[in-house]
């Protein structure tokens, strides 16, 4: 794999044209496309269903990476298999029993993430790391795009970077939230692998431009 992955967030793309922004990724050098699913309770916004990533799944060439911010997230795990699931994230603060939850998505051959707020540091992990493929490190508070990056956030890739290395397990780290050419350079420096970006990719007036530009970063 060529690092970072990108993966832009469809929730900032314009749903009323979501064939063709689906279809404009397809053509990009995109990694993942990124599904926030939202339920109005763990976050006070709604997003979009299981109708919706099927519309997606019918037209995208690329793996879906779904980051459920939804109370109880494995009541849905099916669906989002069926609707084209590759990657399925939880947050840590909806799963009191997060052991069995990340064994649920792997049995479904899915990479299993677990997603920290920003005010959940990441050594809450740390003895459940052989389960954890990814570490979807929150920079905004979930719920919104196009919020203002957290910067304390370095400091955290830092700390999930050395995480992984004393575990020795292969789980990347993810960032989401408020994701530009302002911060993705240092962002991968301090460690991370995968980058979400919604509204620095699609209010771009050269959206694969953009994503290209992304993924240089590190060779920039
Ligand atoms: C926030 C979502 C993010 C969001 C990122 O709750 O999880 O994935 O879509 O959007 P930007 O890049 O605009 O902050
Ligand atoms: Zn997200």
């Amino acid at each position: 794999m060529n690092f970072p992955l990108i993966a832009p967030s469809i929730l900032a793309s314009d749903f009323g044209n979501l064939q063709r922004d689906v279809e404009m990724l397809n053509s990009s050098k995109a990694d993942w496309l990124h599904i926030d699913i939202m339920d109005g309770t763990f976050v006070p916004n709604i997003s979009f269903g299981f109708p919706v990533t099927a519309a997606i799944n019918k037209h995208t060439k690329k793996p879906l990476d779904f980051h459920l911010m939804i109370e109880q997230p494995s009541r849905y795990f099916k669906q989002c298999v069926e609707t084209g699931a590759e990657v399925i994230s939880v947050h840590h603060e909806a799963c009191p029993n997060l052991h069995r939850v990340l064994q649920e998505i792997r049995e479904l051959g899915c990479k299993a993430g677990v997603a920290l707020n920003p005010h959940t540091p990441v050594n809450v992990l740390k003895d459940i790391m052989e389960l954890t493929d990814i570490i979807l490190l929150m920079s905004v508070n979930p719920g919104f795009g196009g919020q203002k990056f957290i910067e304390r956030t370095f400091q955290k890739v830092r700390d999930a970077k050395e995480m992984v290395l004393n575990a020795g397990t292969h789980t990347m780290i993810e960032i989401d939230g408020g994701v530009n050419m302002n911060n993705a350079r240092a962002l991968c420096q301090a460690g991370a692998d995968i980058l979400v970006a919604g509204n620095f990719v699609f209010s771009a007036s050269d959206p694969l431009e953009t994503i290209a530009r992304l993924k240089t970063v590190n060779s920039e």
